[in-house]
């Protein structure tokens, strides 16, 4: 007789499906990506668009694959009318987060290769959305706030649209530089929890825009995506490095989870944060604004000290937004334009080679109850 799986809280540590995306080398601490190390590529100075080329292509574009992506991209910069309406008509007070899962629900139903799950017309696709959501996040801001929408320009690239969209002015190259690398580093992280919620929704057969609608919304919780946001919101109200330390100890002390730090399968440091850190450099020596980076660094030594537990990306990542005066809703929406095209790419690899997802679970409650009609319970 086979014996019964074992179950596993959270699932940690069961293998929950095959992929060639990417993996994280635990041992040597790296993010293997379809073959590359992650961050070989932050240093040697490639572009998101590449990178969301390797993930969506399997390879890395030469010049002219590269071209011919980025010219789709371009192409692709514009929002159906339904779509700038429904963000138009959105309360103000929505978070940016809500409208922009609802904008990708959206754009779906406007997507004329909506049902079509060929592999063909999924990366079709994903290169819509890659180019949309940029666009989504920076409507629903401008809106927020009262202002006309603005124009993308065909002479930027993502990273320096986002930002152009968002501010209306030119981008200085270090906000882009420092845009470009967390847009890399956040793009794919194997089985993450959002990851695995649209490959779920795929493996259905629901199409690319639901299954990454999913994925938005599994991001958005502070566990995982929404770190980011909640990070700096805790680093506002340390307030000031003296007060760090204790800080970090008392809120120990009251079992509270210390935001940006911690991380299911890094139990030696996130792969991700050196690079982070080194991007968050190139701000802080622009803006002079040292003082977020200080209350990261003196949370980081008092939660190792105290409790063995290293930052994960969403530290870093949290106050150079903060110092590129990104207001911190947008952190997680920003966090969506690029996870997109590891969504994307674990959509389109599940629905090339599909069997439902549908585990097993134990049961817990009871058994044998006898059934009475309404009026006699
Ligand atoms: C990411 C996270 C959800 C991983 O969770 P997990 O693998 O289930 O690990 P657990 O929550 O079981 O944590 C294991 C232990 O470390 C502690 N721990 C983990 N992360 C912690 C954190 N950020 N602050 C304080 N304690 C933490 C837990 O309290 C637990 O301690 P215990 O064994 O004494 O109860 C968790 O580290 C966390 O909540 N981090 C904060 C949110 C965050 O930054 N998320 C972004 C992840 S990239």
């Amino acid at each position: 007789m086979s014996e019964a799986p074992t179950y596993s809280p959270g699932l940690a540590g069961v293998i929950a499906g095959e992929s060639a995306i990417s993996c994280i080398d635990v041992e040597r601490n790296k993010l293997n990506m379809r073959g590359y190390d992650l961050v070989d590529l932050t240093e040697g100075g490639a572009s998101f668009e590449e990178v969301a080329y390797l993930l969506l292509h399997d390879d890395l574009p030469n010049a002219g694959q590269l071209a011919a992506f980025c010219d789709a991209l371009t192409v692709e910069r514009h929002l159906p009318d339904p779509v700038v309406q429904m963000i138009n008509a959105a309360p103000k007070s929505a978070h940016p987060m809500a409208l922009l899962r609802t904008a990708v629900s959206s754009l779906g139903y406007c997507d004329i290769e909506a049902e079509d799950n060929s592999h063909e017309a999924n990366v079709r696709k994903a290169v819509r959305l890659l180019a949309k959501v940029p666009l989504a996040i920076a409507a629903g801001h401008r809106n927020a706030q009262g202002l006309e929408p603005v124009e993308p320009r065909d002479d930027l690239g993502l990273a320096a649209n986002l930002l152009y969209m968002l501010r209306g002015d030119d981008p200085q190259p270090y906000a882009v530089d420092a845009m470009n690398v967390s847009l890399i580093l956040y793009s794919e992280h194997g089985y993450n929890a959002s990851t695995f919620a649209a490959r779920v929704a795929a493996s259905t057969l629901a199409d690319m825009h639901a299954a990454i609608t999913v994925g938005v919304a599994t991001l958005g919780g502070p566990l995982h995506g929404g770190a980011n946001e909640a990070a700096m919101e805790m680093m506002l109200e340390i307030g000031t490095p003296d007060n760090a330390r204790a800080w970090v100890m008392d809120a120990l002390e009251s079992k509270r989870k210390i935001m940006g730090f911690g991380h299911r399968e890094y139990k030696s440091g996130d792969s991700r944060v050196p690079a982070m850190k080194q991007a968050g450099q190139l701000v802080l020596e622009a803006t002079g604004e040292d003082r977020w980076r200080q209350i990261a660094e003196i949370a980081e030594e008092t939660m190792l000290s105290e409790k063995g537990i290293f930052p994960n990306l969403d530290l870093p990542c949290a106050y150079t937004y903060y110092g590129l005066d990104i207001p911190i809703p947008l952190f997680t929406p920003i966090f969506v334009a690029s996870r997109v095209s590891g969504w994307a790419a674990h959509v389109i690899e599940q629905q090339d080679n599909n069997r439902l997802i549908r585990p097993n679970h134990n049961y817990t409650g009871p058994v044998g109850r006898t059934f009475k009609p309404v009026d006699q319970r």
